[in-house]
């Protein structure tokens, strides 16, 4: 996560020619692939799961960003590391802090990066008993369930917020990803408040171009 890049959200691409998108987002510079995991009760919406993930895997060129919007992530986390998922973030909302901290330790014990979401209206202290222990924050700048809705304005106040809060804890080196209505006019102001991945899905996968497309958000971010 060290150089800002673009997280394209696959929720958004062709699922019949879900290979040929890949390839082209890979191509055109996609640090990682986002794969929104919805299970239909800690979000109304019902995506994709296990079985996609384990296809993805031998075929994807770049690690497979896991986002974990499923009701007790600990029950169903061992079958997502076993499947390949190379990070994997689970909510804040969904356990107590101590659960969330075997959960983090249990993606690290399978050699995964660990990261934890926030929804838009969840107070950031949530984050402060274990921020030291993450590899990545997702902070949620639309509510979570749907592609294609607008950014909430503001939600780059919340990033600055967590940056300092990870430099305060140690953890200068975290990884900032935010998620939700992110284009190429978002894109800078979540930037510039220390986001250091943005996941795209509308914007690049309904792009004319989609691979210049992520190219420019990409630019814009990094300026
Ligand atoms: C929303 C998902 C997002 C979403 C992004 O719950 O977590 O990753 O698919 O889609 P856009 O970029 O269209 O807001
Ligand atoms: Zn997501």
């Amino acid at each position: 996560c060290a150089h800002f890049g673009v997280a394209p959200s696959i929720l958004s691409a062709d699922f019949l020619h879900m290979a040929d998108d890949i390839v082209k987002i890979e191509d055109a510079g996609a640090r990682v692939i986002h794969v929104d995991v919805m299970d239909g009760h800690f979000v109304p919406n019902l995506t994709m799961g296990i079985p996609l993930i384990k296809q993805l895997k031998p075929f994807a060129r770049i690690p497979l960003d896991v986002h974990l919007m499923i009701d007790n992530p600990l029950v169903q986390l061992p079958w997502f590391l076993r499947a390949g998922s190379d990070i994997v973030t689970i909510h804040a909302e969904t356990l107590n802090a101590s659960d969330t901290i075997s959960a983090i330790e249990l993606i690290h014990e399978n050699g995964a990066a660990a990261g934890v979401s926030i929804k838009p209206h969840t107070p950031l202290d949530v984050l402060k008993p274990y921020i030291a222990q993450l590899d990545q924050v997702l902070v949620m700048s639309v509510e979570p369930g749907f592609s294609g809705q607008g950014y909430i304005e503001g939600s780059e106040q919340r990033v600055s917020e967590i940056r300092a809060m990870g430099n305060e804890h140690g953890v200068s080196h975290l990884c900032i990803e935010v998620d939700g209505g992110i284009n190429r006019d978002t894109v800078a102001r979540v930037a510039r408040a220390g986001a250091n991945r943005v996941v795209c899905g509308s914007a690049v996968f309904g792009a004319d171009d989609m691979g210049a497309e992520l190219q420019e958000i990409e630019r814009r971010g990094a300026a």
